[in-house]
């Protein structure tokens, strides 16, 4: 019988998870599908209490259904009871089940990408405080990483801060050239720098020369941000990997096999993102 998975979204016409998991789906001849379903934020209840009985295996979730998915799940994970949103859902004994795994998706990009990077970990400076921040602040501080969370709106930063304790710190975008010098890692994890939004415009001169620079933002795929890191000599890291990698757990849930991350599916991704054939 064909397995069924998912992504819901509202809107969700955006969503390359279907390219990702259909993919993966050819690639390792399994009957299975995975469909785009657009889900109205005032149904999303009723979508998560059904899904037991869908016929699908589970689903991704994503804008702006992350925080209503943990609701409604009966068990968590503890990824996703960290980060406060579920992205992956599966059904266990007919009980409704959730993780996150962008914190592991972030993590085993830069693993693939830049390897020993957090062999000597210490000081990430985290632009933004949104969810991918709170993703990400959380993989990096089990990672050993002290997180400085640099934000617009400082009140959101101090919120997380206080969330992840001792270590992480809050701070406005003017202190930001005092918190560079000892950083081993920069991470932007604010839509500034992605195509059509404003940009990220900070000096980078005072990073050290083995710092760390890498995006969440994949579109463009080389931001502002990480041409100017290699302007510099310094070493970057892409964000298209989070996305490859994040959805490797849930594939594995629902279809059976861990899929891998291939130059590939990359490619495949990269077309589509470039207006490109493969
Ligand atoms: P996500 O879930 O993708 O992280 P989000 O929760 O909307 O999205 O967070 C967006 C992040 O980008 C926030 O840190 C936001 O800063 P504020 O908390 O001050 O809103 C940041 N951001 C968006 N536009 C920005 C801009 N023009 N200048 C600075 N930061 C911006």
């Amino acid at each position: 019988m064909t397995i069924r998975a998912a992504v819901i979204g509202w809107p969700i016409a955006h969503s390359r998870s279907p390219l990702i998991h259909g993919h993966w789906l050819r690639r390792y001849g399994i009957d299975g599908s995975y469909e785009r379903i657009a889900v109205a934020p005032e149904d999303a209840p009723r979508f998560f209490a059904e899904l037991p009985g869908s016929g699908l295996a589970g689903c991704n979730v994503t804008v702006p259904h992350k925080e209503a998915a943990l609701a409604a799940c009966a068990r968590v994970e503890p990824a996703a009871e960290a980060i406060g949103a579920v992205n992956t859902l599966w059904i266990e004994r007919g009980e409704l089940c959730g993780t996150n795994t962008d914190a592991i998706g972030f993590l085993a990009n830069l693993d693939d990408r830049a390897e020993g990077w957090d062999r000597d970990p210490g000081v990430a400076v985290v632009l933004g405080a949104g969810g991918a921040a709170r993703a990400i602040a959380w993989g990096l501080i089990g990672r050993g990483f002290t997180v400085r969370l640099v934000n617009r709106t400082l009140a959101r930063a101090e919120e997380l801060a206080r969330r992840f304790g001792s270590g992480t710190t809050a701070h406005g975008w003017p202190d930001l050239p005092g918190l560079l010098g000892d950083s081993r890692l920069l991470v932007n994890t604010t839509s500034l720098g992605m195509a059509g939004k404003g940009d990220l415009e900070i000096d980078l001169s005072p990073l050290p020369g083995d710092v760390l620079v890498t995006d969440a933002v994949y579109v463009p795929l080389e931001t502002p941000l990480l041409a100017a890191a290699r302007a510099r000599g310094l070493r970057t890291v892409d964000g298209l990997g989070m996305l490859l990698h994040q959805a490797v757990p849930g594939f594995e849930r629902w279809f059976g096999l861990r899929p891998t991350v291939t130059p590939e599916l990359r490619d495949i991704i990269l077309a589509d993102i470039e207006g490109r054939a493969p």
